[in-house]
């Protein structure tokens, strides 16, 4: 029976916060794999949307997510790096807000490793004609007429458009609403890299 996370010491959230993430990646229903990622578009303006979680990694401090290199968040992350993803979880009343500078990553072998391994029911996400988000004359979901997502053509276009979204984490906000509250920012140590520091706040 894992410690319930309202009896965690200091010293064991940063270990727990990644290991609950990294545990969602492979929980199809788990609710952290399905994050908020917020960042700020060009108009300084906030943006807001769900993501799936494809990669948590605690040495690298990295949280990933994929998406069509033409979307909206793609635009506000070139021009605003700073974005933050935020979780929750119900079972627990945890919710687990973790900050820091994203990049998109287009066109690399890393994407091209990725985007090989999508299913072909997931690929029809980054394979419609025109940018997600372009006004449609009426309802549709935006895909080539005779769309194959195993045509050549279509295999080709998707590594393209296809991209990686990854988070360097600098810090996460840990917050637990039970039967009492805890709060807690866990902040990546300067040196060594790998390593995390927690202090508790005021909820
Ligand atoms: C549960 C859920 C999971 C989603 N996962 C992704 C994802 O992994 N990548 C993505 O680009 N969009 C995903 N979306 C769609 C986005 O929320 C959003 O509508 C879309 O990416 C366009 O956002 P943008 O215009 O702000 O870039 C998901 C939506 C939901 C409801």
């Amino acid at each position: 029976m894992p410690t319930p996370l309202l009896a965690l010491s200091l010293a064991e959230l940063p270990e727990t916060a990644w290991d609950l993430l990294a545990r969602s990646l492979k929980r199809r229903k788990d609710p952290l794999r399905t994050p908020v990622l917020a960042t700020v578009g060009g108009d300084g303006r906030p943006q807001a949307r769900h993501v799936v979680l494809r990669g948590a990694d605690p040495q690298a401090g990295t949280l990933v997510a994929y998406t069509d290199a033409r979307s909206q968040k793609v635009d506000a992350l070139l021009q605003h790096p700073w974005a933050e993803l935020c979780f929750f979880t119900p079972r627990h009343g945890l919710q687990l807000r973790a900050v820091g500078d994203a990049r998109v990553l287009r066109g690399e072998e890393r994407c091209r490793q990725a985007w090989a391994k999508t299913p072909g029911g997931s690929r029809r996400s980054y394979l419609t004609e025109d940018a997600p988000g372009t006004p449609l004359a009426c309802a549709g979901d935006g895909l080539p007429k005779g769309y194959d997502p195993d045509s050549p053509e279509q295999l080709a276009r998707g590594q393209e458009l296809f991209a990686i979204v990854e988070l360097s984490v600098e810090r996460i906000d840990w917050l637990v609403l039970g039967s009492e509250h805890r709060r807690a920012e866990i902040r990546r140590d300067d040196e060594p890299r790998a390593s995390w520091t927690a202090t508790w706040l005021v909820p």
